[in-house]
């Protein structure tokens, strides 16, 4: 049987929280499914690892991390000890950057039992997928000051927008809503107002969607595209966004179907060249941390999201990714639930009962 090799970092904050809960339910699948998860520890790509050695990681951290199947990681950043800047381009980004995770696939689903913030929303009716270019765009390091503590200061920060780059996740993001029943995309742009990159990422968009006629596409400013999240959530199927329109929608969305404390993530290199990255949208909350209360879900569906993977959606790790799935929502039905979705419960109590309903899982998975 293959054996899957795990490396599990947790970060700092409520990532060292969240982490072995989502441990514990990968190790109940492994064991209920009969799957070989071999998973290591790593204690580096932490605030306290800087305070301690002057960087976020070793000097090996890529050769170190390279031969591993996925990166399963809690969440960095803890801003009154380091600076945020210097946290997430030393660790996070640099994984998603030097391992090409160019896609950021952010599930957005009301499940059963969590109420929703939106009037008069049923689940099945807030069901999309939110695809966010994950290398490039709004997020560079390329820029500059000038005249630096003068009247005259000057901040140049500039956005980064390759053909390679907008092509890839476009395709990417075309084939997945092909693949789906609905077959509807909606591209976020801002072409009003950002003159340059804008027009040139709808010009691809419409590029590259000629090479999916069955997708039912559209183009949407990022303004009222937010504002629909709340009001039409159910208009949306597949949502495809540059690097810095991605990551705000992967927070609104979330929030409309109850919490952020759901919403999973999986930062992938489809091509598998290298390590896929898979960790909760949310970050390190440390105005939670050290409570025990933080909801654990997102770190759960998000190893879920890396059995998928890992298995290419088929055989025991399929079963498995189902099965941590039907455990959260009977789960979110039944408690117990943390603080953010309206219970008392820890953080501990929340992974135990979703570890417990996995080991009961039906072995043959009925549709
Ligand atoms: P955050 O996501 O950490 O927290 C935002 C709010 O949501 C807080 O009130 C927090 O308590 C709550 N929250 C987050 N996760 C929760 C959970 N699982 N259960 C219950 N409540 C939860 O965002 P922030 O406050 O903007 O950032 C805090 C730090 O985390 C910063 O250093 C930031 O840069 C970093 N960050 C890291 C990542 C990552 O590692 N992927 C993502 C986002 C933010
Ligand atoms: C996320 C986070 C990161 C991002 C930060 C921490 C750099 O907000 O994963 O959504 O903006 O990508
Ligand atoms: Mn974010």
């Amino acid at each position: 049987m293959r054996a899957y090799r795990i490396a599990a970092i947790a970060g700092d904050g409520i990532g060292q929280e969240v982490l072995p809960e989502g441990l514990r339910v990968l190790e109940a699948a492994a064991r209920r499914f009969d799957i070989d998860l071999s998973i290591s520890r790593f204690d580096w790509a932490s605030c306290d690892y800087y305070l301690q050695h002057g960087q976020m990681m070793p000097d090996n951290w890529f050769d170190t991390l390279r031969g591993f199947d996925a990166i399963y990681f809690g969440a960095v950043g803890m801003p009154d000890k380091v600076a945020d800047h210097v946290s997430l381009w030393g660790s996070l980004l640099k994984f998603r950057r030097q391992f090409d995770q160019y896609v950021n696939l952010r599930p957005v689903r009301l499940l059963p039992g969590v109420p929703c913030p939106l009037a008069n929303r049923q689940p099945g009716e807030i069901d999309f997928l939110v695809v966010r270019e994950n290398t490039e765009g709004e997020y560079s390091a390329v820029g500059g000051r000038m005249f630096e503590g003068t009247e005259r200061e000057l901040v140049l920060q500039q956005a980064i927008f390759t053909r390679h780059g907008v092509d890839r996740i476009l395709h990417h993001a075309f084939a997945l809503a092909q693949s789906r029943p609905r077959k509807k995309l909606t591209a976020a742009t801002k072409s009003n107002g950002i003159a340059v990159s804008m027009p040139y990422w709808d010009e691809r968009v419409a590029a590259v969607a000629q090479h999916y006629p069955e997708v039912q596409w559209e183009r949407q400013h990022v303004d009222i595209l937010a504002a629909r999240f709340v009001l039409q959530p159910d208009r949306f199927d597949v949502v495809v966004a540059s690097n810095l329109f991605g990551d705000i929608l992967s927070d609104l969305g979330p929030a409309c179907t109850g919490t952020i404390g759901l919403a999973a993530s999986a930062n992938l290199n489809p091509e598998r060249r290298f390590p896929s990255l898979f960790e909760p949208v949310h970050g390190s909350a440390p105005d939670i941390f050290g409570k025990n209360i933080a909801n654990p879900i997102a770190m759960i569906w998000s190893g879920a999201l890396m059995l998928d993977f890992l298995g290419r959606s088929q055989g025991p790790c399929r079963a498995a990714h189902d099965a941590i799935m039907r455990a959260i929502e009977s789960v979110l039905l039944s408690g117990p639930l943390t603080a953010d979705l309206g219970g008392r419960a820890s953080t501990t109590e929340l992974g135990q009962a979703i570890a417990a309903a996995v080991m009961q899982a039906p072995l043959a998975v009925e549709d």
